[in-house]
Parts: C-alpha cells; sequence; structure tokens
C-alpha cells in the first residue's frame, strides 16, 4: 500500500473518532451492572489505595490509554502529549499501528517515547493481519525495539479490514503467527480487538496457544464500522458499513462469558475495553473480572487540549475510581471484586 494511503487513513481516523457519531448506538453493557451501595463502609477515603502492578511497573490506577496514534506529524505530537500525561498520571501507555513504522522507516521516532515516559509500560502494537505476512513476526519484534516496549499489542480487527477499501482480508494463518510470538517475543503478547469484542471462542483459540493477556475491546464505544462508512468513497460500501455500525460483544457479555469458563477465566488477565467513560466504568469492569481497563476516543477528546487537561482528566478518573470504591466499602482493587452487586444475575 502506498506511503499517503496509510497516513492518510492515520489522520482521518484521528479526526474523525472524535465525532459522536462515531459512537456506536448501543451501549457496553455496564449500565445494567449497579453495585449495591454501601452506605457503612467503615473505612477513610484516604486509605483507598488503586495501585496495581503492570508487567513489573507500578500504576496509580489499573488503566492503560488505548493504541491509537503514530506515524504522522499529529500523530508524533499525541504520542508525546500521551506520554507525558500518562507518566504523570501513572497509567499504562498502548502505541497505535507500528506498520507505518516498519513501512516507512523514517516515522519510527514518533512512536519513540520512552524519554518522556520512563517509568510506565509501553505496549507497542501491530495488526493480526501484518503478522502473517512475510517477515510478520520480525517486524513485530522490530516494533518492540523501536518503542522499549513493555508489552506487544496485536489487534484483530477483520471487520474493519472488510470495510476498508485496500483492507487486509488474507487472514489464513493469523491464529499460528500469534501463537509464535508469544514464545518468540520477550515481552507478553497482549491480543486486542478493536471495538466488536472478542467473544469466548475466539478467548479459548487464543488460551490455546499460549495467550495470556486479552483485551476485549468490546461493542459500546467506537464504531469503527461507522468511521470506514464515514471515510468510504462510495455509497454501496458506505450502505454496507452502516449495517455493521452496532456490530459486536459488548464489553459485559464478553467478560461475564469468559468469567464463566473456568480454563479461560483462570489462564487469563483481561483488559475491559470499549465503551469506557469513567472512573465508575473502571469499577465495574474490574468487579465482573477485569484486571485493567482501557479507553480512546475520550482519552483522545482530552489530549487535543494538551497534556494537562489529559492529565486532569486521567486524575478525575482515578478519584472517580476512589469514590466507587468508598460507596461500595472497598478499600483495594482485590476488594471491588467481590463488592455485592444489585443485578446478581449478570454476574
Ligand atoms: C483514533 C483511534 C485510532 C485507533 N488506532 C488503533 C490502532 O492503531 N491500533 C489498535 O489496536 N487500535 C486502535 N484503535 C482502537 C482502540 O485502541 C480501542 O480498542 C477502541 O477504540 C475502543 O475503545 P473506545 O471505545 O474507548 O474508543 C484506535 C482508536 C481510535 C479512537
Amino acid at each position: 500500500m502506498s506511503q499517503s494511503t496509510i497516513n492518510d487513513r492515520k489522520s482521518e481516523h484521528l479526526t474523525l473518532a472524535g465525532l459522536p457519531t462515531m459512537q456506536m448506538s448501543v451501549t457496553n453493557g455496564l449500565d445494567s451492572v449497579q453495585f449495591e451501595p454501601c452506605a457503612l463502609p467503615e473505612l477513610n477515603f484516604s486509605e483507598i489505595d488503586t495501585r496495581c502492578h503492570l508487567f513489573g511497573k507500578e500504576l496509580q490506577q489499573p488503566l492503560i490509554i488505548a493504541s491509537m496514534s503514530g506515524g504522522t506529524r499529529a500523530s508524533r505530537q499525541l504520542n508525546q502529549t500521551l506520554a507525558a500525561a500518562a507518566e504523570q498520571a501513572g497509567v499504562a501507555l498502548g502505541l497505535g499501528s507500528m506498520r507505518i513504522a516498519i513501512e516507512q522507516p523514517e516515522q519510527c521516532s514518533t512512536f519513540q517515547v520512552r524519554s518522556i515516559a520512563p517509568s510506565i509500560p509501553i505496549l507497542a502494537n501491530i495488526g493480526g493481519a501484518q503478522l502473517v505476512q512475510p517477515e510478520g513476526l520480525s517486524h513485530a519484534l522490530k516494533c518492540i525495539d523501536i518503542a522499549e516496549a513493555d508489552g506487544i499489542f496485536v489487534h484483530l480487527n477483520p471487520l474493519q479490514e472488510a470495510l476498508q477499501s485496500q483492507g487486509d482480508t488474507q487472514w489464513r494463518g493469523v491464529l499460528d503467527a500469534i501463537a509464535t510470538l508469544v514464545t518468540l517475543a520477550p515481552v507478553p503478547v497482549i491480543v486486542k480487538e478493536v471495538g466488536h469484542g472478542l467473544g469466548p471462542s475466539t478467548a479459548r483459540k487464543l488460551v490455546n496457544v499460549g495467550v495470556q493477556y486479552l483485551d476485549i475491546a468490546g461493542a459500546g464505544g467506537t464504531s469503527w464500522a461507522a468511521i470506514e462508512t464515514e471515510r468510504s468513497r462510495t455509497d454501496n460500501k458506505a450502505q454496507t458499513g452502516e449495517v455493521f455500525h452496532n456490530f459486536g460483544i459488548n464489553l459485559r457479555d464478553s467478560l461475564r462469558s469468559i468469567q464463566q469458563e473456568e480454563t479461560l477465566s483462570e489462564s487469563l488477565t483481561l483488559i475491559a475495553s470499549g465503551g469506557i467513560r469513567s472512573g465508575l466504568d473502571i469499577a465495574k469492569s474490574i468487579r465482573l473480572g477485569a484486571s485493567f481497563a482501557s479507553a480512546a476516543s475520550p482519552i483522545l477528546a482530552a489530549a487535543n487540549h494538551g497534556t494537562e487537561s489529559l492529565t486532569e482528566f486521567l486524575e478525575q478518573w482515578r478519584q472517580q475510581l476512589r469514590i466507587s470504591c468508598f460507596v461500595t466499602g472497598c478499600a483495594s482493587l482485590r476488594d471491588l471484586r467481590y463488592a455485592p452487586l444489585i443485578t446478581p444475575q449478570h454476574l
């Protein structure tokens, strides 16, 4: 694919993702999960501790900035803003797809933010469809080096690719390639969707080849079908995209279905994403079995106003998470996992 096509695509994604119409009209399902309020918390607010560890590094809250950016001039600035705020707020940082850094080595530096964020986990990113191409595995290893990463996301986005003009639709062999990457990579491999969710059947296949980390990226947040529909240059393609606007398994159902299978829940560390929009959503995700949450579009909106604004935004989510703990009588994330719900049928 030509250089300008990949660059234009990333720029359009970053612009379009901010529009309210690019969000799904279905929810992530967390609205039906309600904590039983605890009017007698029997703890002091100052005791509440939301710290945790990811890949040996401490976070102030269980949050990962979702993969978004890199490869264009605007993306360089955005990655620097995300890295600076992530370092200040003590959250992890996912980089956007690094395919462009392989195809255009002069763009590598747009992903190199380790000096700005020395103490937090930084996660590289490559597509499943890139992994099966010749040298895909060595490219993935190179992405880890370029970013000095603590882990690597492999994104699975078959719907997005099918809707994109010139999308990658050769998906035979992706699972085997992931299996090989898991054995070769010097850092953990996290498999993610991009907003249509990972259901239990996909999770089982991934667990069977040794994957231990999944980022759900469920339905209920950013709709890639909507974004690709907006980018479509022909009515025909746009109509096809509209059919899939709300396609996918939502965050709640994905977490719940994976938790229900003991072999899956015991083998996996889960990241909840796809429509995470507050610290209360993070709390509910932890209650449903996730170890971390992740978000893209609201973080992009805050980052567009600069590092200070994004740092404040992340701090606000941490405060909302701490209040969620207080009003459910939980002193820690571990306690939150057992907080009573009003709707136990959603467990
Ligand atoms: C502007 C933008 C760019 C994105 N680029 C990537 C990417 O390069 N690689 C990837 O794995 N996911 C990418 N995503 C998907 C997000 O990482 C995330 O999985 C998805 O947007 C769901 O989260 P949300 O509902 O909080 O936006 C992107 C999302 C947005 C909004």
